[in-house]
């Protein structure tokens, strides 16, 4: 795993969007991993400028993204599908119709969860997966507890992400209780990773990834078995790093 701290967020956001763009120069047609949450953004806005002055294009591109909320509609203010498009999708050259999220309206989760995964194979598995991490070590939705997805299913959300969602929600009660996720193995035959973090409250979580153990406490330990991973954290994610 190589390890990147950053002095800050802003520096982070630039470092992961030329981690990310370095793929994407490398292969036009890359199928992009894509995540939600506030941590993106930054890098996404980076994106978004490097194709503004043709540094990056990504009309050859597909993306996939990793989770979405269940019951939410697509043009839900909080839905995984609008945040793509006000924060990636509307601002550069990809065909949104090769953008993917799963569809947490669909009329049977079973089948929309089996789909996607063949959707994945179908993509040829995914170039570059970008990654979020929840202060409880989540990676997606891939929430702590006694044993670990491989497939993309249906999870319910743990207080702790509750909690920390709430921040875009009027309250805490609009908050969905259940989403769709990519599982561990769907991430894990992604072949490049790249997870950002930023913040005190993702030091815990962060020290897992580099502890040498693997617990489904801490889910995102499980990349320590990925060959491929680049986690970019600021020095506030990074202080309990030995
Ligand atoms: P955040 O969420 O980027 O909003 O902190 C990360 C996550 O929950 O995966």
């Amino acid at each position: 795993m190589k390890l990147i701290v950053t002095k800050n967020y802003e520096e982070l956001s630039k470092i992961a969007a030329e981690e990310f763009a370095k793929v994407v120069i490398e292969k036009p047609t890359a199928v992009l991993g894509l995540a939600t949450g506030g941590s993106p953004i930054g890098m996404y806005k980076e994106l978004i400028a490097k194709c503004e002055n043709k540094e990056l294009d990504f009309s050859k591109c597909t993306s996939i993204n990793l989770d979405e909320y269940i019951g939410l509609n697509p043009e839900h203010e909080q839905s995984y599908r609008n945040f793509m498009n006000t924060n990636l999708f509307n601002h550069i050259n990809i065909d949104k119709t090769k953008t993917f999220v799963p569809n947490g309206l669909a009329k049977n989760l079973e089948e929309e969860c089996k789909n996607y995964d063949n959707k994945i194979e179908e993509l040829g598995g995914i170039d570059v997966q970008l990654l979020g991490i929840g202060n409880n070590g989540h990676i997606a939705f891939n929430e702590p507890g006694d044993e670990l997805s491989a497939g993309t299913h249906i999870i319910s959300l743990t207080e702790s992400t509750i909690e920390a969602n709430a921040r875009f929600f009027d309250s805490i009660d609009e908050v969905p209780r259940k989403a769709l996720t990519m599982g561990l193995g769907g991430i894990m035959k992604a072949k490049k990773i790249i997870l950002i973090a930023s913040g005190e409250g993702k030091a815990e979580a962060i020290k897992g990834l580099f502890s040498g153990k693997i617990t489904t406490d801490n889910p995102a330990t499980m990349l320590q078995m990925h060959r491929d991973v680049v986690v970019v954290v600021d020095e506030a994610a990074a202080k309990l790093i030995k």
